[in-house]
């Protein structure tokens, strides 16, 4: 039952109104086979789809779609599906990390310029997930979001495989010599197995697993893989409770707190989530008008457990995760590390949503007297090399390089590293520490995921599987090893990475929290002065755009004229 005026709907300003305009938009709903019952007085719901074609992730997408409208349908609304861009983690080039924006402002700019009254979002690839929440964020909204859930676990004669994780593994006993071809093609048909995203506590589980917790999702919808029959059923509550979120005007601003994101960052550390999470929080909380550095990531992280033993810091996959009682029954361990208050997209709180919570498998979800990691899941580093922060996912590093001090072997660019890491005559042992430069938001440019960066092959064959490794980029969520990431300001700007020399010593204390380089600082002043910038590579187009306006990775890389809260007028109708 509408619990207020339906003529206060933003949907009425197109339908409702006797004139001209009104007149057109119904002439033309009516030319679709809509008859006025089926929108007037009614909430009309946007349903933000990002399937394509070539995302895999997405591919049930279109019957998802279906399923959220027999929802709306049944609840009393009008559904109207609107495609938006499809960020395909696997195919879309240099990285997907260019388009989180453009995605985000697309939808907002879909929300702004259409008759939503509210909206259903779609995604769960990678940066799918914050991008769809950055624009519902700062269109505001009644908005609620749809995982798209994890894959089925991989298997490879009879042995699971885990998305990411298997692969750079094998991939390295390929490049040693232990993998023979026929096995690697059995192994790449066999490591994905159906529709849905990656099913490791990758960026694709984290970001869905955040969504969920700051309120946006039914409780437990993040971890129902993709083909489950409770993956449509969950599809069609959703679609049937935005009806009621436009009548109840529940918008994300109003559910949003710092609290809620304390929540995600500990729900983040508790899971051993993807690095990622952190740059993309910290946009989240920049579209909510709220401030959350990364120092709280390092705050909250000292005291927070790893409970989830998902790899690919731990041993489990999203599906067992799933009969385990999914991130409900995490959330029920996790609770005296939350604000159990805060409020969500099923009208009542957090606390509410998993107080029927249960565990049904303490080896997958840790209780929290037995934890995975008693603290540290995530490290924010400082010092010389890295002013602005950097981050290291601890727990899924080899221990003994936490604390490490090694020289450095230095590579001005990806391509650069591809020519020479192989190189026998490459100076390097297992103590050095591999740099990777011009990698960050805008020297690759778009921060690709390459900070999990090849160990030297003739290292591999001497048995290394794990090397310090420092870069200005992103890393996999699904990717293990010592890997300092996010280093901050990046070399491209002028960031101290820029001027690490071949064979500088380079010092990791991941407990006091350090990354420096043992460079004098009268040195360090006379690289600085020599150093210049590069050119970048857009003479026009969206990456000049995104040259001119992304942020750093310690900011969340957002553009600088999306954040915040400043309103934006309604379109004129005439
Ligand atoms: Fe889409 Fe991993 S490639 S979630």
């Amino acid at each position: 039952m509408p619990s207020r005026d339906p003529k206060s709907l933003r949907s009425y300003r197109w339908y409702g109104p006797d004139d001209l305009r009104s007149f057109g938009h119904r002439s033309r709903a009516a030319s679709m086979g809509c008859i006025h019952a089926d929108y007037a007085g009614k909430p009309v719901i946007a349903i933000i789809n990002t399937w394509s074609d070539i995302n895999p992730c997405h591919s049930h997408l279109r019957d998802r779609a279906e399923d959220v409208k027999r929802g709306v349908w049944q609840a009393g609304g009008f559904p109207v599906e609107m495609p938006a861009i499809t960020l395909g983690e696997t195919f879309q080039k240099p990285t997907t990390m260019m388009y989180r924006n453009l995605l985000a402002m697309e939808t907002e700019e879909l929300l702004r310029s259409y008759p939503a009254d509210g909206c259903v979002l779609l995604g769960g690839c990678d940066k799918t997930t914050p991008a769809l929440l950055m624009g519902a964020i700062s269109m505001n909204l009644p908005a609620i979001f749809v995982p798209a859930g994890p894959m089925l676990r991989g298997n490879w004669q009879g042995q699971i495989l885990g998305s990411g994780a298997d692969v750079m593994k094998y991939w390295a006993e390929r490049r040693a010599g232990n993998i023979d071809r026929q096995a690697w093609q059995q192994i790449e048909e066999g490591i994905a197995r159906s529709a849905g995203t990656c099913m490791t506590m990758g960026t694709a589980s984290t970001m869905t697993s955040v969504a969920e917790v700051l309120g946006f999702s039914l409780p437990g919808a993040s971890s129902i893989p993709a083909v489950d029959s409770n993956h449509p059923k969950m599809a069609n509550l959703s679609g049937r409770r935005i009806v009621e979120m436009v009548w109840e005007d529940v918008k994300p601003r109003d559910i949003l707190t710092a609290a809620s994101f304390d929540n995600a960052v500990a729900a983040v550390l508790a899971l051993s989530g993807s690095t990622n999470a952190v740059i993309h929080l910290s946009a989240l909380a920049g579209r909510a008008g709220i401030k959350l550095t990364i120092d709280r990531f390092d705050q909250l992280s000292r005291k927070t457990p790893v409970l989830a033993n998902l790899r690919p810091s731990g041993k489990y996959l999203m599906e067992d995760f799933y009969y385990a009682g999914g991130l409900p029954a995490l959330l029920s361990s996790l609770k005296p590390h939350l604000d159990l208050t805060c409020r969500t997209v099923t009208g009542k709180s957090l606390g509410e949503n998993i107080a029927c919570a249960e565990t049904y498998n303490t080896d997958v979800i840790r209780r929290i007297d037995k934890p995975v990691m008693a603290s540290g899941g995530l490290v924010i580093l400082r010092g010389n090399l890295a002013p602005d922060g950097a981050v290291i996912k601890a727990a899924a590093a080899e221990p003994a390089l936490l604390k490490h001090t090694g020289r450095a072997v230095v590579f001005d660019s990806y391509d650069e590293m591809n020519a020479r890491i192989d190189d026998p005559g490459l100076t390097v042992d297992a103590d050095s520490v591999l740099v990777l430069r011009n990698s960050g938001p805008k020297g690759a440019p778009g921060m690709p995921e390459w900070g999990n960066l090849p160990i030297p092959q003739k290292l591999l064959k001497a048995g290394v599987r794990d090397m310090l490794r420092i870069s200005d980029a992103r890393m996999s969520g699904t990717n293990y090893g010592a890997c300092v990431l996010h280093v901050s300001p990046e070399s491209f700007v002028g960031g101290p990475l820029a001027f690490v020399k071949e064979g500088d010593l380079i010092e990791l204390d991941a407990d006091a929290r350090k990354l420096n380089m043992l460079v004098d600082d009268q040195e360090l002043s006379r690289r600085r002065a020599a150093w210049r910038p590069k050119e970048g590579i857009y003479p026009r187009g969206y990456g000049k755009l995104f040259m001119q306006h992304i942020k750093q990775a310690n900011e969340g890389c957002d553009f600088d004229f999306l954040e915040g809260t400043a309103p934006i007028p309604e379109p004129e109708i005439h």
